[in-house]
């Protein structure tokens, strides 16, 4: 069995309309465990550095805007084949083009206000786990 750690964000459109809930039910059925989780209302700051990957693209600022504007839970998730689990029930980035039954394709409002994010490599996994949490702070 592929035991993985991937990380996840319910974000600032979903907070803001009392969506939690049902998005961490929806990761649940899912199989994924949530072995890690917290509120948190990042800085600018924050945001830039954890998107800093996407620096130069024209949506940075948006982005990084939209994701100091409210608070976001910050996830650690566990499971059999944890990161592309995540991915297959988040749906694509863009809700217009995500697959029926996803998350992004049920919540999301818009490419960049689109509910929920999920690491794309186990090496961005790892990288953004570590941004947000303490080792201490993750209880499988
Ligand atoms: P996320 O999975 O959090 O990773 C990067 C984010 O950039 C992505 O989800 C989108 O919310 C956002 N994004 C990607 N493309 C665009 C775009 N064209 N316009 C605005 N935001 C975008």
């Amino acid at each position: 069995m592929n035991l993985e750690r991937t990380f996840s964000m319910i974000k600032p459109d979903a907070t803001r309309r009392n969506l939690t809930g049902a998005i961490t039910k929806m990761l649940e059925e899912a199989g994924l465990r949530i072995v890690a989780s917290k509120r948190v209302w990042m800085s600018r700051r924050e945001a830039e550095g954890f998107y800093i990957v996407h620096k130069s693209r024209p949506f940075f600022s948006d982005l990084t805007g939209f994701m100091s504007s409210g608070p976001t839970i910050v996830q650690v998730l566990e499971g059999k084949n944890a990161l592309a689990r995540t991915r297959e029930i988040m749906g694509a980035t863009d809700p217009a083009v995500a697959a029926y039954g996803t998350i992004r394709k049920i919540f999301a409002l818009s490419i960049g206000e689109n509910s929920v994010h999920g690491s794309d490599s186990p090496e961005t996994a790892a990288t953004e786990i570590a941004y947000w949490f303490a080792s201490t702070e993750i209880v499988g």
